[in-house]
């Protein structure tokens, strides 16, 4: 391709069109690469191919295809993962709570050997790693299957994910079959370190994406992933520790089995001791107590197994789990605070989360100060109130919880918890929607001012400039963001104020470029930049130019995409054209929702129920967003939505059939539209019908209109008729 477009002058159909083509491309390059080791070009030209990819994407966020090539590397992940049948399932471990279920469990190893008392016993005490269990399958000492655990009969094939494990040797060290046997499974724990956890979750957290609750659950995630360069950009290890099928087993103990582990080149905990009596094990369980907070990942007992293979042998199973192990479960670490308040933070989307501000208190070696509350009810199940002693407990997850009041030590006069009515962002009103069908409370209260709600800003102007709202091109995220902190932009309103300050703009911009670069010069241990050339500064200049052209461009906007931008709760694309269709002015909108009759009226809107209408009346109840909404008008000319012709319309009168999958459309949206143009819309076809409209996968709706011979078209074919193709 000669004189390519820059990724910033390209039009979303240019791009789409690259993207495209750039999907086939890298493909049958990847395909020549690792299928067929043949490249047809450098791997430099490649490495550009992706980088453009990426850049289009990087702009154009909404067009990123589902075949993308930034979704893998290298070869193409399997749909699902294919199901790995355990030739020795998996089993999993009996529980032991204190001291005496210890001697129990001992007691029945003897008992069941017929063993006296006096005769030495051993056991390998090993850490409980909380992760998540993966049997490596290796013949000939070559890693060829990795299976998670599943139900223990059947996991599932993570082969191409474990193999980015770097603890997870590919071969075996040592020769087949003196020291490697020709199969070995060799089973442990797959998990994440304290300190890649919470590295992962930053990085989550910038890019936008969910966090994770615990290591554990970053562990399977991370593990399960369809893609496996995901699981190759999470650190995680693994712990060898048991073993599945094998042709023959290099020692006779557990230990002398973990040692020929590491002789492999596994990972072996090096906490592992070998125990001669059920004294020494309970004195490890302390120990790995007290050790528990500084190892840097999550352990939630210990495990003692009886060493010597033979006599595990002879003990054998019970249903799922093997007599001779057992777990000894640490307990969910607690401890008693004080409660000093609860704070309510407002999340991207307007929840109201109440967050416990506690005394400082040390939680099984972490300084815990704040603990979830969860929500309104649970404040109230539990009757917290601020100035109460609290036990707290942490059970794995990173956020510690609040386990019960201790209700003998409450100050006198504390007074029970009201939940704030208001957001304490922005002090609109925050309420709890009802849902319709089973007339539930939802449990969250959210925030009702969208449009001036600070906590909620962000998220919202995105959606505000988005492809299907206002749509105003290079005007993405990390330019909102920037403009946000610089305090240029609170509310849509301030966008189209931004075209009568350029110079101010492009300083803002250029400031925010000039920091960006500098950090990661400073990243990449490179020196202070040099001053900009003429050229990069009027690179600049056009830069601003274009955004203030492009926002310009979009002054005048119809009324559904302008409904859709306000970022109503549950109004999106459909449910705004279904109200711009009906009130078909902005004014004459704006006027029914504050008039006394805005529900009753909504109600009326075919395809909008009781939910949606009472989210639309609690945005405009809110004074905030009545104003931001003046503020907005004054910037922009919203055209009023062509009156749908009844009179003249193709299909007034007729008895309209849709079935079938359609596309362009919801069913809602198809009969409301219909209805609009005077037709009369049924569910069932008859002799009376006069049209079925077939979508994809029509069934007998169809077969009965061609008995009856009623015309049938498909989406496509009435989109034309009714003049909306
Ligand atoms: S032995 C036949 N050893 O705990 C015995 N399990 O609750 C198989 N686990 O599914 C398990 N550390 O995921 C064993 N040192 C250890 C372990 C361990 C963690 C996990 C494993 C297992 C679960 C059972």
């Amino acid at each position: 391709m000669s004189a390519k477009k820059t990724v910033d002058k390209l039009t979303a159909d240019e791009a789409k069109k690259e993207l495209a083509r750039l999907a086939e491309d890298i493909a049958e390059h990847d395909r020549r690469y690792h299928g067929e080791d043949a490249p047809l070009i450098s791997d430099a030209a490649y490495d550009e191919l992706r980088k453009r990819n990426e850049a289009i994407e990087a702009r154009f966020p909404k067009l990123i295809r589902p075949d993308s090539p930034s979704h893998r590397v290298g070869a193409k992940p399997s749909e699902k993962f294919a199901k790995v049948v355990h030739a020795v399932p998996m089993l999993s471990l009996d529980n032991a709570f204190d001291d005496e279920d210890v001697a129990d469990f001992v007691a029945r190893v003897r008992r069941f050997l017929g063993m006296k008392d006096d005769t030495p016993l051993a056991f390998n005490a090993e850490p409980k790693i909380d992760g998540l269990s993966a049997s490596l399958r290796y013949e000939d000492g070559l890693f060829v299957q990795g299976a998670t655990r599943g139900d223990g009969s059947e996991g599932e094939d993570i082969t191409a994910n474990l193999r980015t494990i770097k603890d997870i040797p590919l071969r075996l060290e040592g020769k087949v079959p003196n020291v490697v046997p020709g199969v070995i499974e060799v089973r442990g724990e797959v998990y994440m370190s304290h300190k890649e956890f919470a590295a992962l979750n930053k990085r989550q957290e910038k890019e936008d994406k969910p966090v994770y609750a615990n290591p554990r659950n970053s562990a399977a995630g991370s593990v399960r992933q369809l893609d496996p360069s995901i699981t190759a950009s999470r650190a995680l290890n693994f712990f060898a520790y048991a073993w599945g099928e094998a042709s023959k087993l290099p020692a006779d103990s557990q230990w002398g089995m973990l040692q020929q582990f590491k002789a492999w080149g596994f990972r072996v905990n090096p906490l592992t001791r070998r125990c001669e009596t059920a004294e020494e094990v309970l004195k490890f369980y302390r120990e790995m107590e007290k050790k528990r907070a500084s190892l840097g990942y999550d352990i939630d007992g210990v495990v003692y197994k009886v060493d010597d293979l033979d006599l595990q042998r002879r003990l054998g199973f019970v249903s799922r789990s093997p007599r001779w192990a057992v777990a000894h479960k640490f307990a969910a670490e607690q401890a008693e605070t004080v409660l000093l308040d609860i704070d309510i933070q407002v999340g991207r989307t307007g929840k109201l989360a109440p967050v416990a501000k506690l005394k400082p208190v040390t939680v099984g070696g972490v300084v815990v100060q704040n603990a979830t509350l969860h929500n309104e009810d649970e404040i109230a199940r539990k009757d917290v109130r601020i100035g109460d002693t609290v036990v707290i407990q942490r059970a794995g997850d990173v956020i510690p919880q609040i386990v019960r009041v201790i209700e003998d030590k409450r100050p006198r006069g504390a007074k029970a918890y009201k939940f704030p009515d208001k957001c304490p962002a922005c002090g609109s009103h925050a309420v709890r929607e009802v849902d319709e069908k089973t007339g539930k409370e939802d449990v969250d209260r959210r925030c009702t001012g969208g449009l001036i709600c600070p906590a909620q800003a962000v998220e919202r102007l995105r959606h505000f400039v988005s492809r299907l709202a206002f749509d105003i091109e290079g005007f993405g995220g990390t330019t909102i963001e920037t403009l946000f902190e610089a305090d240029f932009l609170k509310e849509p309103a301030d966008i189209f104020k931004l075209t009568r300050r350029p110079e101010e703009l492009g300083r803002v911009l250029a400031e925010k470029r000039a920091e960006q670069s500098a950090e990661r010069r400073a990243r990449e241990g490179k020196g202070e930049v040099k001053a900009k050339s003429k050229k990069e500064e009027e690179g600049e200049g056009k830069l601003v130019e274009n955004l203030v052209a492009s926002i310009e461009a979009r002054r005048e906007i119809g009324l559904d995409r302008f409904i859709n931008a306000l970022g109503i709760r549950h109004v999106g694309e459909t449910t705004a054209r279904l109200l711009a269709r009906h009130f078909l002015k902005i004014d004459a909108f704006i006027e029914a929702m504050e008039g006394k009759g805005a529900l009753e009226e909504l109600n009326t809107i075919e395809g909008i129920g009781d939910v949606v209408a009472e989210a639309i009346k609690d945005f405009f109840d809110e004074p905030h967003n009545r104003k931001a909404l003046d503020r907005l008008l004054k910037e922009v000319d919203v055209k009023p939505m062509a009156k749908p012709k009844t009179s003249g319309s193709p299909v007034v009168g007729k008895t309209v059939v849709f079935t079938g999958t359609l596309e362009k459309m919801t069913r809602q949206e198809a009969k409301a539209r219909a209805e609009s143009l005077g037709a009369k819309v049924s569910g069932s076809v008859s002799q009376k019908t006069d049209l079925v409209v077939a979508g994809h996968g029509a069934g007998s709706k169809l077969s009965e209109a061609q008995k009856f011979g009623v015309q049938v078209i498909d989406e496509d074919g009435w989109l034309k008729l009714i003049g909306d193709a």
